[in-house]
């Protein structure tokens, strides 16, 4: 069954084509990769997948429903979460308080499980605002995952982090794998060919493959347009 589905999606501004007549379907419980140069146009789609952009034309279904005239807010309620969008933590409050906030519960109970699935559980009661950066995202993955989305979308999560938080990320992800469909966005290639189940090439706003890791490493036009100089 899939969770999404794009169809023909499609994103003009003046004078370029972001994304072009992209359709793509994720899978439930799939780690789904979406990789591609710089400007390829990854940010755009899942901008309007989540309803945060809209599309020139095409749509977006969501379990079986076109939600594409839906505003973001209602299709966070149906169960999307994307992380730049509801998970902006509250830097004054302590770690434990955030996840509160994100689990709508006043369990600390929960929001320590809930800390302990990215090792932050032992700074619960530090202010989220003293944190280093790696942790501050790793805090927002927190929180967008407490919610127990159904789709989980992360617009380049590891950008920034240190190696070992890489590879708390990794842990995390695949703690999550079959029960959270994922929609992930990643520069880094060992993370994308670690975790995803299937992986998506996009390059000038256009789909150029689409198939497993081992499918894509061996794509020679995956190799010629990308991996050859991949930035990971
Ligand atoms: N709001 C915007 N107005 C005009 N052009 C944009 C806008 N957002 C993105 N673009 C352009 O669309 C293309 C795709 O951008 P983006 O989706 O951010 O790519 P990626 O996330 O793959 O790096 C780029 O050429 C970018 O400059
Ligand atoms: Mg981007």
């Amino acid at each position: 069954m899939s969770v999404l589905q794009t169809k023909g999606l499609t994103k003009q501004y003046a004078g370029l084509t972001a994304v072009s007549e992209v359709s793509l379907t994720v899978e439930q419980g799939q780690i789904h990769a979406l990789i591609g140069p710089n400007g390829a146009g990854k940010s755009t789609l899942v901008g309007m997948v989540a309803g945060r952009t809209e599309p020139t034309s095409g749509e977006v279904w969501f379990e079986g429903e076109n939600v594409t005239p839906l505003p973001a807010h209602a299709r966070i309620r149906r169960g999307m979460a994307y992380t730049f969008q509801i998970t902006a933590i509250y830097e004054r409050l302590t770690l434990a308080a955030n996840l509160e906030l994100a689990l709508r519960d006043r369990s600390r109970e929960k929001a320590i499980a809930a800390l302990d699935r990215v090792g932050l559980a032992d700074r619960a009661d530090q202010l989220a605002g003293d944190l280093a950066y790696g942790h501050q995202r790793l805090l927002e993955i927190a929180m967008g995952v407490a919610q127990s989305p159904k789709l989980l979308i992360l617009d380049e999560p590891t950008q920034g982090l240190a190696e070992s938080e890489i590879a708390e990320f990794n842990t995390l992800i695949k703690s999550l794998a079959g029960d959270t469909t994922i929609l992930l966005i990643e520069h880094n290639m060992n993370v994308v060919m670690e975790l995803a189940d299937r992986i998506t090439v996009l390059e000038t706003g256009s789909v150029l493959a689409e198939g497993s890791p081992d499918d894509i490493k061996s794509n020679p036009d995956v190799q010629e347009a990308y991996l050859g100089h991949a930035e990971a």
